[in-house]
Order: structure tokens, then C-alpha cells, then sequence
């Protein structure tokens, strides 16, 4: 696989056996970081799922399970599937240690091809994973695809700035960073995505979570964290990467925009 410009370029199995790669080696370190433990996060998260008793609910790229285990804790049975067994594994000792072992279960699979049948879902998530797609537009076939005819989905990424130059700016600096990075999508190419398909924008909850970017380095493993750092610093005072990056001591700390959104039919 190569990149070059403003995009990740491989075929759809080359960028899927980098982000194995990556998140087996990332695994643990992922599993603390602030970006996935935000608590409010998680609270926006699962208002929108709104998934209890007697739901079937399906996480679509699980990582280690912290969305799995929250809404399997609301009474909903939960499927969590990632494409990297090292993930699945922390996932699994993750739902056991908060005793939700019993209504949880895992699978290995590919997020545009679900190992499931159609339509068997009350409620579909993928948290944080749209950005690692090679193909966005097959993965939304498959998250609707097994959504029930009533079903909810609930997607939840990083909102790409407007500003092309620094969305473009902040994917090639995330690739050195992590080089499974596909793209960020903007809340808007989000939404089309699933609009185009049948579904209807019911809800948009836009958050920011603030990381240290000492903290994120500190725990990735990618091939070039001077670049990374080089660019963050080259931002400060300005919006060159559309994360506000400020510095904090020896630090630069930055915000994550996101953004949660739920579509029904
Ligand atoms: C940034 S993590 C997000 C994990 C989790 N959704 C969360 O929010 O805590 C992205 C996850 O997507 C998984 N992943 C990447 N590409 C995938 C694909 N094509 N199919 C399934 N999972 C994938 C990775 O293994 C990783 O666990």
C-alpha cells in the first residue's frame, strides 16, 4: 500500500491487514486512551442507541469492547465484531470483568461484509471506525443491510473540517500516526451516506473531546511521530489542522471534533 496526497491508497484487503496490524500492536495502549473512555461520549452514545431489555444490538469494529460493554449494561444483547483478534480478545476479558459476559458475544469480521443475515438487528453501531474504511460507501450498505425494518443506526465518527486544506492536512498527518487512517469524513458525507440509502437523519449530537497529543504518541506505535509532532506544531495558533491544537506546558493539547448521529427509516 501506498499514500500519497490526501488519501490512503490500497486495495480494500491492504488497508484492512494494515489496521490488523496497527491494532494488534496498539491494542492495549487504544484501550486506555481518553478518546474511547470519554464518559460523556458514551452517554451521547447510548441516548441515541436507546437500547434496553429484548434489543439486538451489533457493534461494528468493537475494539475492546467499551461500547459493547456500556450498552450491554442498559439489558440489550450485544454483538461486538472487529477485525482484529487482539481487540475481540480484550473485548471479551472486558465484558467478563464488568459481568456482562452472558448477553455479549463476539465475532471476527469485515466491517463491509457482516457475518450476518439481513434485517436481524433492533439496533446498529460503528463508533470511531468510518475513517478506516476504504470503501465508506460499502460499509454503509452493510451496517443498513442488517438493520432490522424499524432498526436504528447510531454512527459516530470524526466530523471532518469543511476546510478541505486542513482535513486533508490532519489525514496526512494522522498517517504517519496510523497508517490504517483512511480519511475523515465530514458530518455532512457522513450523513449522505445513509440518506442516500433510505435512511433519515433523526438526531446529530456534534462533541469535542480535548487529547494530548504527548499522550497520543506516547501510545501509538506508528512509523513517524516526528512528522506527526512537526505538523502540530506548525498548526499552533491557527486552524491548519482544524483540531485547534494550543500548547499546555511542554504539551499540545488538541480537540477531536466528532460527531453522533442516528438514522432511522
Ligand atoms: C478506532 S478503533 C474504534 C473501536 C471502538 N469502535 C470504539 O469506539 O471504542 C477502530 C476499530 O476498527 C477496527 N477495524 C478497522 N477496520 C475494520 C474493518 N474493515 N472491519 C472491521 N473492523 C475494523 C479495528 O480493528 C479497531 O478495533
Amino acid at each position: 500500500m501506498t499514500y500519497s496526497g490526501g488519501q490512503a491508497e490500497g486495495s480494500v484487503e491492504s488497508i484492512e491487514r494494515e489496521a490488523v496490524a496497527q491494532f494488534t500492536v496498539h491494542a492495549e495502549a487504544f484501550a486506555r486512551a481518553a478518546v474511547v473512555n470519554d464518559e460523556r461520549a458514551l452517554d451521547v452514545l447510548a441516548g441515541l442507541a436507546a437500547a434496553g431489555p429484548g434489543d439486538r444490538v451489533v457493534d461494528v469494529a468493537c475494539g475492546p469492547g467499551i461500547v459493547t460493554c456500556r450498552l450491554a449494561a442498559g439489558g440489550a444483547t450485544v454483538v461486538g465484531v472487529d477485525l482484529t483478534p487482539a481487540m475481540l480478545r480484550l473485548a471479551a476479558g472486558r465484558v467478563e470483568a464488568a459481568g456482562c459476559g452472558a448477553s455479549t458475544a463476539f465475532a471476527l469480521g469485515r466491517m463491509d461484509r457482516l457475518p450476518f443475515p439481513a434485517a436481524c438487528f433492533d439496533v446498529v453501531v460503528n463508533r470511531y471506525a468510518l475513517h478506516h474504511a476504504a470503501e465508506p460507501e460499502r460499509v454503509a450498505a452493510e451496517l443498513g443491510r442488517v438493520a432490522a425494518p424499524d432498526g436504528r443506526l447510531v454512527i459516530v465518527d470524526f466530523a471532518a473540517t469543511e476546510e478541505r486544506e486542513a482535513a486533508t492536512a490532519y489525514d496526512e498527518a494522522e498517517r504517519r500516526r496510523d497508517p490504517s487512517h483512511v480519511r475523515n469524513l465530514t458530518a455532512a458525507e457522513q450523513q449522505g451516506l445513509f440518506t442516500s440509502r433510505g435512511w433519515r437523519l433523526a438526531e446529530v449530537i456534534p462533541y469535542r473531546v480535548t487529547a494530548s497529543l504527548g499522550a497520543v504518541l506516547a501510545n501509538s506505535h506508528g512509523p513517524d511521530h516526528a512528522g506527526v509532532q512537526s505538523r502540530f506544531e506548525a498548526s499552533l495558533g491557527g486552524h491548519g489542522l482544524g483540531v485547534d491544537a494550543r500548547r499546555q506546558g511542554d504539551d499540545i493539547v488538541f480537540d477531536y471534533p466528532l460527531v453522533a448521529q442516528l438514522f432511522r427509516r
